[in-house]
């Protein structure tokens, strides 16, 4: 049923129809039938006198009471959002809105991360993984590669398995937490700073002697492709690489390849075995040791990378591979 004109309740600002609909006591405009809740109006008892601060309500408090007996209770799911509504705008109406919220917000943040809250899907995968493991492993960046036996994480997975992590932002786990992180092809895919921050975040969330392996492009790779007397696999690889990624390109030039290495895919920062270590030493890892591809002391952390996504060979001459414990 259209309602009214919203230019009629505030005057001069709209001129569409509205629509109205209650939630308990709160009233809400709905630009069109279909959309959900455009603007809060404020408060109306149920027989629709106003008791909220916006004019606007007053002016269609009538209007509202109208219409209110129409309309269904609100179902319980909704109580909550509804009190914090009614609290708003009650605090709103006393000029206390801004300071409670200057009050509120650190012991907000405090609260967030002493629970650790996790979207609800997430919240299932992450009780699920700890119900059943007993030396926890977390695996960021996974991509499409879901790792049996770790939690699989992802700023941007649709798989139903995998919980969502920025790994730019703190892990919302307590110190402590795991005895292994993984971490394939993601750090060169964020600033050096942020990548940074992501290994602080590893080795807090580490239990003591627990272990990274981290696995990411070489720049010594794309440094020795300039060099001659190239091998049978980099020459295959600069062919693969042009033909596959650079339209147009020569497929015997590897300065193309370099320079599409370091742009494409969402490469940020590409390391080498020194500058890695370097990071991770900041961070705070002991004892960090390479490992060729699929290779470690620890079983646990043997047969990981994911060939897959490239041509027989190409991930291991792309790629270094290092180990680091807390
Ligand atoms: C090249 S894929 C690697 C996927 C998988 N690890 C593998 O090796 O097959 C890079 C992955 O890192 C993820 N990623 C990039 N930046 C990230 C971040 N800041 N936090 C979490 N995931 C990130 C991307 O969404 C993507 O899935």
């Amino acid at each position: 049923m259209i309602y009214g004109m919203l230019g009629d309740i505030v005057p001069g600002k709209y001129n569409h129809q509205f629509f109205i609909d209650a939630i308990g006591s709160e009233v809400w405009l709905k630009r069109n039938q279909a959309s959900g809740f455009s603007k809060f109006l404020g408060m109306v008892n149920r027989r629709g006198a106003a008791l909220g601060v916006n004019p606007a309500v007053v002016e269609a408090s009538e209007r509202v009471g109208d219409v209110l007996p129409t309309l269904s209770p609100p179902p319980v799911s909704w109580y909550p959002k509804l009190m914090k509504a009614a609290a708003k705008s009650i605090l709103k109406r006393f000029h206390l809105l801004d300071p409670a919220r200057r009050l509120l917000n650190p012991a907000r943040r405090l609260r967030r991360r002493i629970k650790h809250p996790f979207k609800p899907s997430d919240r299932a995968i992450v009780a699920h993984y700890f119900a059943q493991s007993s030396a926890p492993k977390l695996n960021i960046g996974c991509g499409g590669r879901v790792l049996a036996g770790w939690l699989n994480t992802d700023y941007d997975s649709k798989l139903p398995v995998v919980m969502y992590l920025d790994t730019r932002q703190p892990f919302p786990f307590k110190e402590e937490t795991f005895d292994y992180v993984f971490s394939e092809h993601i750090i060169e895919h964020m600033s050096y700073r942020d990548g940074e921050k992501m290994l602080t975040e590893c080795f807090r969330v580490l239990k003591r002697f627990g272990k990274i392996r981290i696995s990411t492009p070489d720049l010594a790779f794309l440094i020795d492709l300039t060099k001659p007397n190239k091998s049978d696999l980099q020459r295959a690889y600069i062919k693969w690489a042009a033909n596959t990624y650079i339209p147009g390109a020569p497929d015997d030039n590897e300065i193309f390849v370099i320079n599409n290495f370091v742009r494409d895919w969402g490469h940020i920062f590409i390391y080498d075995e020194n500058t890695l270590r370097g990071a991770m030493t900041n961070a705070g890892f002991k004892t960090i040791t390479k490992f060729d591809q699929h290779e470690s002391k620890d079983a646990a952390l043997r047969n990981l990378e994911n060939e897959k996504h490239l041509p027989p060979n190409f991930l291991r001459l792309e790629s270094f591979t290092l180990e680091g414990s807390k």
